[in-house]
């Protein structure tokens, strides 16, 4: 069995790639740590028996001791590593404790996996700088943000400089030098991937379509951020999970890749395609569209995210499968049982 542990598996992405890796390989064993912040639901996880092949802890990933024993209980083989403070407007009213989770919490756990991975027994005895695929490996899940903004055209790529604009981002680009640096310095066998928003099902309703599904069902007002302008990417989340399992397995080590879902889509376009589907799905006395409300702006708010994944075409053969529509469909359906 390879011991793979998932950090913030409790969370959007990591409920929904648990089933996915353990459904993919009957050879990996999961063992997800999550500190169940208000972020993070069991309930995401509840039709996955905990047993051989599965095994939830509740702990922070900046509890050094708590980590170190995990590794050596489980002899934990690779990190895949999703565990964060994750929403930006919340970085805006308190960014302490995303710096505490995303820069210190990783550092912890790039730290204790380098010196398990180094010290434990012969098998892990190497460098494993630029060694594709092999065991052990630390795979760390960042976002777009970090390359900051961009105006009517252009995409990031690998090559684009990072340009953080909000704590949350700042803190993920932190992360991501960290991840680099002990790639670098220590050869810690590394892959970092960068993808765009991601959506479906399991999302906490803080984040933009869940809130508009979720504002509609009760009749409130669905706020939309400035003019509504801002275009961001869409990755749906099963096609994130795709991508996840092939870098993790067979990206090259050392190196980053994108993952976008070749949906740009700007945040008023969401709002009005979701209250046509609940129009359609869940009729009501007049069409969900008038409840659509312009807000004051985020602070600095990112007007474009659009992302350039060919590297990850190029070599590993990956490309987004869910077009917009079906994606959104089927999230809708979801969020309405939900809600
Ligand atoms: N959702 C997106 O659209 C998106 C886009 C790009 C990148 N990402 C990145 O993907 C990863 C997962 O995102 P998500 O949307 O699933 O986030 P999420 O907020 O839904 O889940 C985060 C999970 O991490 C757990 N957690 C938080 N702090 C912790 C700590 N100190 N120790 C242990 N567990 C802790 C939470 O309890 C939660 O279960 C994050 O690293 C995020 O930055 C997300």
């Amino acid at each position: 069995m390879r011991n793979i542990l998932i950090t913030g598996g409790a969370g959007f992405i990591g409920s929904n790639f648990i089933p996915y890796i353990l459904d993919r390989y009957s050879d990996i064993r999961v063992i997800n740590i999550d500190a169940l912040t208000y972020a993070g639901d069991l309930n995401n996880l509840k039709d996955i028996e905990e047993g051989s092949r599965y095994s939830f802890i509740r702990g922070n990933i900046c509890n050094r001791e708590l980590l170190e024993f995990i590794f050596k209980s489980y002899d934990i083989d690779g990190v895949i590593h999703f565990a964060a403070e994750s929403h930006v407007d919340n970085s805006i009213a308190s960014p302490e404790i995303f710096i505490e989770t995303n820069v210190n919490g990783t550092f912890t756990l790039l730290d204790v996996a380098y010196r398990y991975w180094m010290e434990s027994p012969f098998k892990y005895r190497a460098r494993y700088l630029g060694v594709d695929g092999k065991l052990p490996r630390f795979h760390h899940i960042s976002t777009d943000e970090v390359y900051g903004s961009l105006g009517d055209d252009g995409y990031f790529t690998e090559e684009t400089p990072y340009a953080p604009n909000s704590p949350y981002s700042a803190s993920k680009a932190s992360s991501d030098m960290l991840v680099r640096g002990y790639n670098r310095t220590y050869g810690l066998n590394s892959v970092i991937t960068n993808c765009s928003n991601n959506y479906g099902p399991k999302q906490h309703h803080e984040k933009l379509i869940p809130t508009i599904i979720k504002r509609a069902l009760s009749w409130e007002q669905i706020p939309i951020y400035g003019d509504g302008k801002n275009v961001r990417d869409w990755l749906y989340v099963e096609d994130h999970c795709r991508g996840i399992d092939l870098v993790f397995h067979r990206g090259r080590g050392g190196e980053s890749y994108n993952i976008g879902g070749d949906n740009e889509k700007r945040n008023i376009d969401i709002a009005l395609t979701i209250c046509d589907i609940l129009d359609e799905l869940r009729p009501i006395s007049y069409s969900y569209r008038e409840l659509i409300s312009f807000v004051e702006d985020r602070a600095g708010h990112d007007r474009r995210y659009a992302i350039d994944y060919s590297k990850l075409r190029r070599e590993l053969g990956w490309v987004p499968k869910e077009s917009f529509r079906s994606g959104i469909l089927k999230s809708v359906k979801w969020y309405l049982e939900r809600y």
